[in-house]
């Protein structure tokens, strides 16, 4: 009896141990690279396009765009999302959103170290 007594206080113990151990672990937590919204900007196009792009899609599909993409590829794209696709884009908001993806997607980057080195 003394024994099975010393045992169940020994499990306690050890469970007491391992919660305790699992609660002082730090919590991490690795999110994959954010590819799901917008690259910030101080473009003007840079809120047009969280405002206008972000309907039916993430920015995943406007990452995933070749670097070498032209403003006439963006500006083509734009325009298919309002037509046929049917984003509800003001014509006049069209070349600041295109500005703006073909600036920090497209072709017109601005050359950085990783892009030379590409
Ligand atoms: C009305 C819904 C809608 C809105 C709003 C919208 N898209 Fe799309 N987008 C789509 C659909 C549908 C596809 C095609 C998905 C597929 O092919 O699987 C697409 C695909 C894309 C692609 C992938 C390449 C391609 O040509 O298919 C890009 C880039 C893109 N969208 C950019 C944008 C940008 C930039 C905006 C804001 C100007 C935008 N989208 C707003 C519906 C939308």
């Amino acid at each position: 009896m003394k024994q099975h007594r010393t045992f169940m206080l020994a499990i306690a113990c050890a469970l007491g141990a391992m919660s305790g151990a699992s609660n002082a672990r730090p919590l991490e937590i690795k999110l994959p690279q954010e590819t799901a919204s917008y690259k910030p900007s101080t473009l003007p196009g840079y809120n047009l396009t969280q405002q206008n792009c972000m309907i039916c899609h993430s920015a995943q599909y406007v990452s995933t765009q070749p670097s070498t993409s032209t403003r006439a590829y963006w500006d083509a794209t734009v325009k298919k999302m309002k037509k046929p696709f049917g984003a509800p884009l003001k014509d006049e908001d069209i070349p600041a959103i295109v500005d703006y993806l073909v600036k920090t997607y497209g072709a017109e980057q601005p050359l950085t170290n990783a892009a030379v080195s590409k």
